[in-house]
């Protein structure tokens, strides 16, 4: 008799980097037998890819880390992992607070879990396979412990059957004095041109329509290559080639790598998403130098004028950090400032959260009352808000073309309390989302058979997060025929 396969719970925080790993770590355990669970009591082995980019992200693992006390006595045999950024940066301290943990991987070695799970399950003893810190040793050394394991793909634990994400770039170079990143995910590397093609291919055979590229800084993005050199733009050139794919799209863009070669790609390749996430993080020059951004606020307003003029319909959106140290009010206005100039799509915004290990911890003073972060935070927030809604209106009364993803989320949480009350699927009726090119939501009703197509849908109402419409048929409606009958 064969034996069950075994359940993987498995809960991503972070960012698209996460994603992508979770859904490499995920293909590699099904090759082993596992299945997915979505209930923590029913696994085998839980598993947490961590994120470190803020205190928050962290103490949201730690507690879910102590709802798992028990775990082990519910289910001996259990396997408890903790992956990702938080596991590079804490290290054993993770097992100094939570004994149970099994296991701990950082980015660098995910490609190791399902052999690192197995020699758990024979001898019990916990396991820690991490990168070497950044000042460990050569840097090619480095280099290589950050390694990551992109050919593996699962479809399932994509975000759709027709989306994906292709990495192009590992770790980060530029050290922002408030970032974490540099530290845990290494040093910046780019993935040769050729695999990215070839995994772009791939992803497209089996019914990709959009790829997504990741990088920390992707439009930094440059490799040689036998002899040929790759800038950015002639990766976006060659990718556009691919056939199958409709969509492509990339974050998170640096502003001084916005060059024109880039904004040309974007401009005159139909495939290329119209869509830019630039952070600015500031609209205070002090700021920036202290975040050492390395732009000022007037080349950062260059670059999205040179985009905007290029492309008039391009979106453009940004993450801003409020309360970083020596902040004041006047720092903060001309945040609100350019915010209100550059009418970004959506901005992210964040309350600064000091990280142990870097610069800004070890140098800069964390000295803006937690008050006054978060007065910032929802100030800036509402007038994005403003500007987002506004933004939205000329949208009104004209087609876009939506690649439509799936259910709503209100429609996907209708459906989940129906299979749980064991209610019969809801018929051919849904409410639907999708993005259009320029990366705007749009919720509409449709049928399941329109998932995964991209359909022109009409507008008639915007709000600052979502746009709502109609999907536009050509043909005579039935009803249509139905009035006409009756009038006749
Ligand atoms: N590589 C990207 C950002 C990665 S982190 C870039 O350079 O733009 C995502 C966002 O988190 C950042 O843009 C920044 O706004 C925010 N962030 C990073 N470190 C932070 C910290 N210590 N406190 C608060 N927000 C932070
Ligand atoms: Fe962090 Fe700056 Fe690198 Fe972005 S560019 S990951 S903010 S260090
Ligand atoms: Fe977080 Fe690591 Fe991404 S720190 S934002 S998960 S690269």
């Amino acid at each position: 008799m064969s034996t069950p396969p075994k359940k993987l719970y498995i809960e991503t925080v972070g960012c698209q980097m996460n994603l992508l790993d979770s859904e490499l770590v995920v293909a590699s355990l099904r090759k082993e037998g596992y299945e997915l669970t979505g209930t923590p009591a029913d696994a085998d082995t839980i598993l947490f890819n961590t994120c470190s980019v803020r205190q928050h992200a962290e103490d949201k693992i730690y507690s879910a880390l102590g709802r798992l006390k028990n775990a082990k006595q519910e289910k001996p045999g259990r396997v408890i992992g903790v992956m990702g950024c938080m596991a590079q940066k804490d290290q054993k301290l993770i097992f100094q607070r939570a004994p149970y943990v099994d296991l701990i991987v950082g980015p660098g070695q995910l490609h190791q879990v399902p052999e690192l799970i197995r020699g758990i399950e024979q001898d019990g003893q916990q396991r820690m396979e991490v990168s070497l810190g950044r000042k460990d040793g050569k840097v090619d050394t480095i280099k290589r412990s950050h390694e990551s394991f992109d050919p593996l793909r699962d479809p399932t634990m994509r975000p759709t059957p027709f989306q994906a994400y292709v990495r192009i770039q590992i770790g980060c170079d530029k050290f922002c004095t408030y970032c974490i990143v540099p530290s845990v995910r290494g040093p910046e590397q780019s993935r040769p041109p050729s695999q990215v093609l070839a995994e772009a291919g791939q992803l497209a055979d089996e019914g990709c329509k959009e790829i997504t590229l990741l990088g920390q800084t992707v439009n930094s993005w440059r490799h040689e290559e036998d002899g040929r050199r790759w800038r950015f733009s002639d990766l976006l050139t060659e990718l556009h080639e691919v056939d199958g794919l409709e969509r492509i799209k990339f974050v998170t863009s640096y502003p001084r790598d916005m060059t024109d070669d880039v904004l040309q790609a974007v401009r005159d390749l139909p495939k290329l998403c119209k869509y830019l996430h630039v952070p600015a993080q500031s609209g205070s020059d002090e700021q920036l130098k202290l975040m050492k951004r390395g732009y000022t606020v007037a080349e950062y307003r260059e670059m999205h004028d040179r985009a905007k003029r290029w492309m008039p319909d391009v979106a453009i959106t940004s993450d801003f950090i409020v309360g970083f140290s020596g902040e004041t009010d006047a720092d903060f206005q001309q945040t609100m400032d350019l915010v209100r100039e550059c009418r970004f799509k959506n901005s992210f915004i964040f309350k600064y959260s000091e990280r142990p290990g870097t610069k800004g911890a070890d140098r800069m003073p964390d000295d803006v009352p937690d008050a006054v972060k978060r007065e910032r935070n929802n100030e800036l927030l509402q007038l994005q808000n403003v500007i987002s809604e506004e933004d939205n209106q000329p949208f009104l009364g004209k087609a876009v073309q939506v690649l439509v993803e799936g259910p709503s989320r209100k429609e996907a949480i209708r459906i989940e309390r129906s299979e749980q009350e064991g209610e019969a699927s809801p018929g051919q009726g849904l409410q639907l989302t999708g993005r259009t090119m320029c990366d705007r939501i749009v919720v509409f009703d449709g049928n399941a058979r329109q998932i995964g197509q991209t359909l022109p849908v009409v507008i008639y109402e915007a709000n600052a997060h979502t746009l709502q419409g109609v999907v536009q048929t050509d043909h005579v409606g039935p009803e249509v025929f139905d009035l006409a009958g009756s009038a006749g």
